[in-house]
């Protein structure tokens, strides 16, 4: 069978086989964040390959790709009309965003069925309060303070009033094992360098995710430290 268009995008088999393995735990652990709390719709931004949304592909027939572009909102000044939630998958609503078309394109090729959106993840294409979980993994430590700020000003934006933000980021070590594990996630930071890396140095000394949640007016509701490569998966609520 022909395979959709994107399929063999090399990024994103790229950092499939570095990471698919490696974070597996963590895909599940959001995905049960989600699932016991019944949050959805649920949009997961800063997708990139869309691994944390593949297993809702399983069943689905591979062919038709419910895939959105939106380029212009992420480049238009003043208002950005929001675009209704779509009916897709009944009362189990997942979506992915990024904003590289190489990955989006990725990612719905991979996870036939799952809607999958092009936008900048600080100027949400979403109505107000239309969205019970915003899901971030891994997509704040690279980005400046500003960028940050504004990811996190649309995710409270898009959240109904009883929504969740689900965050997976960067903490200083805590222990001995999460010192170790800091050095793993260090050496891959260094490798991915330029802006990346000294947002990433940046992000630590300015206390890692738990001092920007809290920065930002999230309050934790639940956390997880994860040793390897000193993690925290945190579910917060906009206070
Ligand atoms: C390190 S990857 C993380 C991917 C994925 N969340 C994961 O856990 O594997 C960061 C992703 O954020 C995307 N990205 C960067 N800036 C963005 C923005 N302003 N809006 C949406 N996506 C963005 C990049 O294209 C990239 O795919």
């Amino acid at each position: 069978m022909r395979r959709p268009k994107g399929y063999w995008y090399p990024p994103g088999l790229l950092y499939d086989l570095a990471f698919l393995t490696m974070f597996r735990g963590l895909r599940r652990r959001v995905a049960r964040a989600v699932e016991d709390g019944r949050l959805y719709p649920w949009l997961d931004v800063c997708c990139g390959t869309g691994d944390q949304l593949r297993d809702r592909a399983r069943g689905r027939a591979r062919g038709h790709v419910p895939l959105v572009r939106v380029p212009v909102l992420a480049r238009s000044r003043g208002h950005v009309p929001g675009v209704r939630v779509p009916a897709l998958c009944g009362n189990e609503l997942a979506i992915g965003l990024d904003l590289g078309f190489g990955f989006v394109r990725y990612a719905a090729a991979r996870a036939p069925g799952v809607p999958f959106v092009c936008a900048d993840a600080a100027r949400l294409p979403f109505n107000s309060g239309s969205m019970r979980a915003v899901s971030v993994s891994f997509g704040l430590h690279d980005k400046s303070p500003e960028s940050r700020a504004a990811i996190l000003g649309e995710a409270r934006r898009v959240l109904a009033p009883d929504g969740r933000l689900i965050a997976v980021d960067f903490e200083n070590p805590w222990n001995a094992a999460s010192r170790a594990g800091a050095l793993v996630a260090w050496a891959i930071e260094r490798l991915a360098g330029g802006d990346h890396y000294r947002n990433g140095r940046e992000f630590l000394r300015r206390g890692g995710l738990r001092a920007l949640l809290r920065e930002h007016g999230f309050a934790e509701c639940e956390r997880r430290n994860i040793e390897f490569g000193s993690l925290g998966m945190v579910v917060a609520r906009p206070l």
